[in-house]
């Protein structure tokens, strides 16, 4: 092995791991995104060509480890403790007067943490590398998770800088961010599949896994509280010191701890806390106070499994018990019915709760909720509380199941679930007065009918003082009535007026958008405009002939169809043409699918939206002849990027060209661009 790939693959590990920690540990990250997969890149390709210099401790190693039939035991060189508890105050002030009175002082110094709601983990690192990580377990054996902890990549797999013990375990918390849990959870529950029910689980679950790749998927991290065994160097005398020297090391640490005096310092971190606790990006039960001093901490010991040093503050509980009284149904401002369980009041996370979100019809089945079970609530943070599970013992014989409407409660409209759906939505649009709002900030809003100052705020008053139930509303609306309004004189009520007669004239695509039908977008209606020229012909047409249109699928088209059959629609519409809504006709162009009939294409070089064989594909279905090669009789050469001989040989023929846009145009309207320009 020459020294040349061995010292470049050391140098890029280093850089890699330095981005890594600016990422990951600092939260400041240093390179684009892109810069950091380069090297790596670089990195995998210099480790694929020298096998020889590939360790499971290079950064492109943290996933890939094979899955374990089971997880090995290990034993604690240095037993992981728990905590005792305090609830109140006074239990505060008791503490702080034991440890006083034991080591006869008059005050004493605290570091104070929050207590993070995840799970205990043990990591070794001997030499400064990462070769043991393990769970708490009963205290005194866990299990070994350390291709586990690999993936996590707030963990560096090795300490940096100066004085790194020979062997040191820093112990710490792993646990999910809110925000990834959040997101999680919401990935699940589109795909009908099953939910953490909190953080903590999810972090727990996602660490237990025998296949790593299922925990680098997961969003965990994690932040270090303290040390295990330490060998061969020293730490410094205080535990706020040794938390800094850890963070020096390339570790994460928590960045709200801080070191005070006395009980009432403590009390007033953990009221600091307490009001942040819902804005903290992690969940915490409690803070935890550690006797700062470490000669201190070792005069006052353990008692049983707990050390007199530190006690755990808890914060009022997340989860109770309570009972669902009734459950009803939410419509949202897109339509969606949400089954809501009506509970009988519970004191839960600080805040009495009596509504909790079952989500959807197939979540309420999952958790198997009825009405008049007893359940565990959740209320975390400002996230809307929950129903976590169902005491199924504690089910009462008359106890109801919940069935989801097939009406609208708020408007009577059918409602629909389309397959593959878990969301059943009010199919009464602009008419369901709980889409009312949302409805009109989006038609009126930039891009669709471009209504000039018609904010949010005025689109609320005007609803909420019923003087607009629909879009059509909007143009019956008079200068005094605008006027009347909070924050308008006549002159800004006059302007709103213009804006809305300037608005009449729009384009079919615009009004298409602005309609508010579900899923559909900007791209589908003017794919829609494009197909069917007149809104009359998109309102007539069936589900299949909608399927027909580029971009529509079933789910798509059933929603376009829906939205039309319903008579409160087609009124609303009826009454905005009457006010003097209006836009061209478009000539209707070849229908898509025969355009290229007769059509002789050949696909060359690389496209960005999709494969050469979709496009293929695509092609083909609007009765294009797809070639591999170019002659005389190709109609067309389509060149993506790079593209090599078949490009050469179409400009010897004189064979036209188009580029990946030319392409796309085609696609949408089967119509030929204008020769790329190539010269
Ligand atoms: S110190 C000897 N600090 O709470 C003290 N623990 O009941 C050992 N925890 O299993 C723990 N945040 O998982 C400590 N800042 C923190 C913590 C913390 C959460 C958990 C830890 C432990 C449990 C103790």
């Amino acid at each position: 092995m020459s020294a040349g790939p061995a010292a470049r693959a050391a140098e890029l590990r280093a850089l890699l791991e330095r981005w890594n920690h600016r990422y990951y540990v600092l939260d400041d990250p240093e390179v684009p995104d892109a810069e950091y997969d380069r090297v790596f890149r670089d990195l995998q390709s210099l480790e694929q060509a020298h096998p020889e210099l590939l360790s499971d401790d290079s950064p492109t190693q943290r996933v890939g480890a094979l899955p374990l039939d089971a997880f090995s035991e290990v034993e604690h060189r240095v037993a992981m403790l728990s905590l005792g508890n305090a609830f109140e105050a006074d239990e505060v002030h008791d503490f702080d007067r034991r440890v006083r009175e034991r080591l006869e002082v008059d005050s004493v110094r605290y570091a104070c943490e929050p207590k993070l709601d995840g799970l205990a983990i043990n990591i070794r690192y001997e030499h400064g590398r990462l070769v043991q990580a393990a769970t708490r377990g009963d205290g005194s054996h866990g299990e070994d998770v350390t291709q586990n902890i690999r993936t996590i990549r707030s963990v560096p797999l090795h300490l940096r800088g100066e004085g790194v013990p020979e062997l040191i375990e820093v112990r710490g918390e792993i646990y999910m961010p809110k925000a990834g849990f959040e997101a999680m959870n919401a990935r699940a529950r589109e795909k009908g599949e099953k939910t953490f029910v909190n953080p903590r689980n999810a972090a727990a679950g996602s660490l237990r896994q025998l296949d790593s790749r299922i925990t680098a998927s997961r969003p965990l991290t994690m932040f270090c509280y303290g040390v295990g065994a330490v060998e061969g160097g020293g730490l410094p005398d205080s535990h706020g010191e040794i938390l800094r020297q850890l963070g020096e090391w390339g570790l994460r640490i928590c960045p709200e701890v801080k070191v005070v005096q006395g009980a009432e310092g403590c009390l007033a971190f953990y009221a600091d806390i307490g009001r942040r606790r819902d804005s903290l990006p992690y969940e915490i039960d409690g803070v935890v106070y550690k006797v700062d001093n470490l000669i201190q901490q070792r005069e006052l010991g353990f008692v049983s499994r707990a050390p007199r040093w530190a006690v755990a503050h808890k914060f009022p509980a997340q989860e109770e018990l309570t009972v669902v009284r009734d459950i009803e149904v939410n419509v949202g401002r897109t339509g969606a019915l949400t089954p809501v369980a009506r509970l009988e009041p519970v004191f839960v996370g600080g805040v009495t709760v009596t509504n909790a979100t079952l989500h959807n019809e197939d979540e309420v089945r999952r958790k198997d909720v009825h009405i008049g079970d007893t359940v565990i609530v959740r209320r975390a943070g400002d996230v809307i509380p929950e129903v976590v599970r169902v005491l199924a013992e504690r089910r009462p014989a008359d106890a109801r199941a919940f069935v989801m409407p097939s009406h609208c409660p708020e408007c009577g409209s059918e409602v629909v679930r389309e397959e593959g759906e878990a969301v059943t939505r009010c199919s009464g649009g602009l008419f369901c007065p709980a889409q009312r709002r949302e409805a009109i900030r989006h038609f009126a809003s930039r891009r669709a009918l471009d209504v000039e100052g018609l904010g949010d705020k005025l689109v609320e008053q005007l609803v909420g003082g019923q003087h607009v139930h629909t879009p059509a509303d909007l143009y019956r609306l008079d200068v005094n009535t605008i006027a009347g309004l909070e924050r308008m004189a006549q002159k800004s009520a006059q302007n709103l007026i213009d804006a809305l007669e300037k608005s009449k004239h729009t384009s079919l695509e615009r009004f298409l958008y602005a309609i508010g039908i579900a899923q559909v977008g900007e791209s589908t209606a003017r794919a829609l405009a494009r197909h069917f020229g007149s809104l009359e012909a998109v309102m007539t047409a069936d589900v299949e002939t909608l399927t027909a249109v580029p971009d529509v699928g079933p789910v798509v088209a059933s929603h376009i169809h829906t939205f039309f059959q319903q008579p409160h629609n087609r009124e609303v519409i009826d009454s905005l043409r009457k006010a003097g809504v209006q836009w061209p006709d478009i000539a209707i162009e070849q229908p898509a699918e025969q355009a290229l009939i007769g059509k002789t294409l050949v696909l060359t070089g690389t496209l960005g939206a999709m494969s050469r064989d979709q496009a293929k594909e695509r092609l083909q279905a609007m009765g294009a002849k797809v070639s591999g090669s170019v002659s005389k009789k190709t109609d067309y050469v389509i060149a993506g990027e790079n593209a090599g001989s078949k490009l050469s040989k179409a400009e010897s023929l004189g064979v036209p060209v188009m580029d990946e846009g030319g392409l796309m145009t085609l696609l949408e309207t089967g119509q030929f661009p204008q020769p790329t320009d190539r010269s």
